[in-house]
């Protein structure tokens, strides 16, 4: 069985703050260990040119947002972990997702649409200001998602209209192109992780100003967290922990022990004083071995750089295989391989004669070739065990389930034969597509004749 396959993506523009690491980075981190699922974590960072056009900005926050993610303990050997722009199945999977997009459905994408009731309330032309980019975000995420065939992806309320769009895409992608190229995600949507207060008690965000970067120097994040806004009450008084954002703040971070004792020292009258000083303390424990670590990755951007582009390796693994098929599936194909299937009076055997076979070798496992009669060999398999698994890989082949990449023939993302040297990927790719034709030319004849 395949493991549950879980995918976030992080926008890298700006600075993370403590609301980014409680809210998403830290219970992230700790789902990423679960042993029952395979985790993808990736850097859109063609997701930030539609809001930023600073190039050094733009840099700049990925490798801080890189380097924060492996700092706070992200494994990359045993998750997925690479930056979006390394992989270009994926915009070439927003074109092919683009064109079975409904124009409307985008109209009522959320961020466009606030973006438009913007520009009305304003009176000028409702889409002043407005970039496709922005308008096309949804299937840009799709294609991240859908990319990687993820089953749940964990995101905020304002992000759950996005996964329905992804889902709805790769639905109709499945539906027109006639097969389950695609698993469809659902939006896993956490109500118990906290959204942490700000520094004026509002939620911790940007748009507010009112946040605590996650890498400040020590002192600059003891003179914030001091000047966490409170109510005047005097030392001595007994103070009510669940009306404070201080409290909910150190709750966030402190054992259940910790917060314990931190409400009995509210009914007992602690200063605000010492308890921001307990928070910055409790906070600064926390981070204070990851900081050192960020501060090594930071002055070592080539061993940030080298992770990323291994990981783009590992995940174009996944990515190549799957656009071979889809680009297939649409019919950007090789024009020999159309011409097989033109019309019904083009016989496959006037163009290629392909042809699949199994044999058992001497060391008893079982092979299949693909040959074609003018050319050869075209494709060796890896020995299976069995013939009967053998027999099954190649029947999934004559239906058109094999992806090729590099020379290479996939099922499920597992390569299965190879072509041998010198045979050119072309070739490799009209003789499968012939193969195909061929088989399901057979099947027409015999159901018409049955
Ligand atoms: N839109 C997400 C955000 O702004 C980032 C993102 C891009 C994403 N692609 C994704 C999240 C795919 C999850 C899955 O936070």
């Amino acid at each position: 069985m395949s493991k549950r396959r879980v995918l976030t993506g992080i926008k890298p523009t700006g600075s993370p703050h403590l609301g980014n690491y409680v809210g998403a980075i830290k219970p992230a981190i700790a789902a990423s260990r679960d042993a029952n699922a395979d985790s993808y974590f990736f850097l859109a960072d063609y997701h930030a040119l539609i809001s930023c056009q600073d190039p050094i900005r733009v840099q700049r926050s990925t490798l801080e947002i890189a380097a924060t993610w492996l700092a706070l303990g992200l494994d990359p050997e045993r998750v997925m972990f690479y930056r979006q722009s390394d992989i270009p199945e994926i915009p070439e999977l927003t074109w092919l997702l683009t064109c079975i997009t409904s124009k409307g459905q985008l109209n009522r994408a959320h961020a466009y649409k606030a973006a438009v009731d913007a520009n009305t309330a304003e009176g000028v032309d409702i889409d002043a200001g407005i970039s496709a980019g922005l308008y096309m975000y949804p299937v840009l995420m799709a294609a991240d998602i859908l990319m990687f065939n993820a089953h749940a992806v964990p995101v905020g309320r304002d992000q759950v209209q996005h996964i329905e769009i992804a889902r709805d895409l790769g639905q109709r992608f499945n539906h027109v192109y006639g097969s389950d190229f695609f698993t469809l995600p659902e939006a896993q949507v956490d109500e118990t992780t906290a959204t942490l207060a700000g520094l004026d008690g509002r939620k911790m965000s940007k748009s507010y100003d009112n946040t605590i970067p996650l890498w400040d120097e020590p002192v600059t994040m003891r003179r914030l967290v001091m000047s966490i806004v409170t109510n005047s009450q005097a030392p001595g008084d007994a103070k009510n922990p669940d009306e404070s954002h201080l409290f909910s703040i150190y709750q966030a971070f402190a054992t259940a022990a910790e917060t314990a004792a931190m409400r009995n020292a509210y009914q007992d009258g602690i200063s605000w004083g010492e308890v921001k000083l307990a928070l910055f303390e409790r906070i600064d424990r926390e981070l204070a071995p990851a900081r050192e670590r960020y501060r090594h990755f930071m002055t070592n951007p080539q061993q940030v750089e080298t992770l990323l582009l291994r990981g783009a390796e590992r995940a174009r693994a996944q990515s190549r295989p799957l656009i071979v098929r889809l680009r297939e599936a649409v019919g950007l194909r090789s024009v020999a391989a159309t011409a097989v299937v033109a019309t019904e009076s083009t016989r496959t055997s006037d163009v290629l004669q392909p042809e699949l076979k199994q044999y058992r070798e001497r060391d008893g496992r079982y092979y299949f070739k693909l040959t074609e009669k003018s050319v050869g060999v075209l494709a060796q398999s890896i020995g299976f065990a069995n013939g009967q698994d053998a027999g099954a890989t190649i029947a999934r082949i004559k239906l058109g389930e094999a992806a090729i990449a590099n020379d290479e023939l996939f099922l499920d993302e597992v390569m299965i034969a190879r072509a041998p040297a010198g045979i050119a990927s072309a070739d490799v790719s009209a003789g499968l597509a012939a193969l195909v034709a061929q088989e399901a030319e057979a099947r027409a004849k015999k159901s018409a004749q049955a």
